[in-house]
């Protein structure tokens, strides 16, 4: 999606928008309001509700119903603290009863109830891959044919269960069809099959001039098949009252697609993600294999980063410049720095990674990971809630939680910070240069300081000073000739049990052969 034009306003002031998110969307089959189904990771609605903020500072209503609770949270987040964030405010329809009905309920989020605004942008919630092109052509033929309704449409191979664009030379054939006057919009359950046979179709997305607009809709009647007021019978009702009714035919009619099955859900999200990737190669980002890529709407990846296969980059993951992430990782909200290098197998969540960072192969990142300048987090390593400090490394086989550890310290292999006592969790602290040896458990709550040495296997139960070595492990002892001892044990036993009967130890495979040979 373009920015351009963003705030511009050409026509002089007085847009309002609507945007109808109340509906459940039963074609769904889903517990959750269709609206809130997200499509690359976003929720349907706030496409329109991004949309809507990228024409104007307007006024902005969006018409809330079926969880309407999480419907309002979800568009709270998304607009709160933002430039024009302010304008959008959620109404709400308790009754579901047609598109009609919830555009109606919109007018008192409207000063004077919409007096003195000249027309009315009308938007589905279920519409995301509509663009703010479109939107600005859908508003220059209003202005330019002084338009009471213009309205969005789109010829389609399959119509089926969209409205269809009645035009004043009836018939349902192509060709010059949409040169011909708009009479009126059909549902696809009121349709008469010569109607269902028409292809072009209601995008859902429509101008109205404001001083037809709310008296049209209290004139509605639910006299259809389901019983509703529509919407769409606006536009007969213009058209009886001899005012223009305008439409603007999609050149890309993917654009117009309305999610009401999970089958379009599906569609929505191949379409948008293949904008996303467009996006960022346009931006100078190098995938692989884009089709396998996958990235949500509101990643942002800085140029010369190189995607391998298979990557999945999710939520508001930020990713810096000349960063190489290698195939089969995902990252989940990650703030990622430059020069920074993934491999392979890496899930990340909710941590930051500063500059010339190294992690991976096979590490987990649990929320609240900080990861400084050139650290490095290897193989089969968990973190959780931990610092690891610049140039400090933690290379194989540990599980690092609720712990700070500084600059240059060195995780031996199989290090294990013991945080949770079975009802708390308790911190680690690791000062600068500490070298803690392989094997070691750091039962927390307890710090080591400053340049200290842990040494290897050992179990840190109490606090270690600065340039202290701690060590805590059963001393060895050497018994001489022990092992050979044993092992003429075993031969004996084995060579006894040879002249045994069968069904007794004398089955077993003799050893001695390869006893004498050691
Ligand atoms: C609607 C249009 C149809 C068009 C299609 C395009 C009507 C009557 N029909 O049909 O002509 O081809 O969109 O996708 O408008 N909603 C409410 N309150 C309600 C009912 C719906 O807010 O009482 C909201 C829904 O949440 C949704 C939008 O309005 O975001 C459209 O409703 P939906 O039921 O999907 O309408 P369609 O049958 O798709
Ligand atoms: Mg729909």
């Amino acid at each position: 999606m373009a920015t351009s034009g963003a705030n511009v306003e050409p026509y002089g002031q007085g847009l309002g928008v609507v945007i109808m998110a109340a509906g459940l969307g039963t074609r769904m089959k889903s517990k959750r309001a269709k609206v809130l189904h997200p499509v690359a990771g976003r929720p349907m609605v706030l496409y329109a509700v991004e949309l809507a903020m990228k024409l104007a500072g307007y006024r902005i209503a969006v018409v809330v119903g079926y969880q309407a609770e999480d419907v309002r949270r979800i568009i709270g987040e998304a607009v709160r603290g933002r430039a024009g964030g302010d304008s959008v405010v959620v109404v709400e329809q308790t009754r579901q009863l047609g598109t009609g009905h919830a555009v109606l309920q919109s007018r008192s989020a409207f000063p004077n109830g919409g007096k003195g605004l000249s027309e009315f942008l009308i938007l589905n919630g279920d519409t995301p891959l509509l663009t703010e092109q479109t939107i600005g052509e859908l508003r220059r033929v209003h202005h330019a044919q002084k338009a009471t309704v213009t309205m969005l449409t789109a010829q389609v191979d399959d119509p089926t269960g969209y409205g269809r664009v009645v035009r004043r030379d009836g018939g349902g054939e192509k060709g010059n069809r949409a040169a011909a006057d708009v009479l009126k919009i059909v549902e696809d359950r009121d349709a008469t099959a010569a109607e269902r046979a028409i292809n072009e179709i209601n995008v859902g997305t429509y101008v109205v001039s404001a001083d037809f607009l709310f008296s049209a809709l209290e004139r509605l009647e639910p006299r259809n098949a389901q019983g509703e007021y529509y919407l769409t019978d606006i536009v007969g009702m213009a058209v009886a009252q001899r005012r223009r009714v305008a439409a603007v035919q999609l050149s890309v009619p993917d654009e117009g697609l309305g999610v009401n099955t999970r089958q379009q859900l599906a569609q929505a999200e191949r379409t948008i993600r293949r904008r996303l990737r467009d996006r960022w190669l346009d931006a100078g980002v190098t995938m692989v294999d884009p089709d396998s890529v996958w990235l949500d709407a509101d990643v942002v990846i800085g140029q010369d980063t190189v995607l391998y296969p298979n990557v999945t980059i999710e939520g508001k993951t930020e990713i810096g410049e000349d960063c190489i992430v290698r195939s089969h990782v995902r990252l989940t909200d990650c703030h990622v720095g430059n020069r920074v290098e993934i491999l392979d197998h890496c899930v990340l969540r909710e941590s930051l990674i500063e500059d010339d960072v190294v992690i991976g192969p096979f590490a987990h990142l649990r929320p609240g990971v900080l990861l400084r300048r050139k650290a490095k987090v290897g193989n089969f390593v968990e973190m959780k809630k931990t610092e690891l400090g610049e140039e400090a490394k933690a290379n194989h086989l540990s599980y690092l939680g609720d712990a700070k550890i500084g600059k240059g310290v060195n995780i031996g292999a199989g290090t294990i910070t013991c945080n949770y006592d079975g009802v708390h969790k308790h911190q680690t602290t690791i000062g600068d240069h500490v070298f803690i040896g392989s094997d070691t458990q750091l039962v927390a709550p307890v710090s080591v300081g400053d340049g200290a040495v842990i040494a290897a296997g050992t179990t840190v139960t109490k606090d270690v000073p600065a340039d202290a070595l701690a060590i805590a492990r059963t001393p060895q002892e050497n018994r001489a000739g022990w092992a050979m001892k044993r092992r003429l044990m075993v031969e004996r036993n084995s060579s006894d049990a040879q002249g045994a009967p069968a069904g007794t130890a004398g089955g077993n495979p003799t050893p001695s052969s390869k006893a004498r040979r050691r």
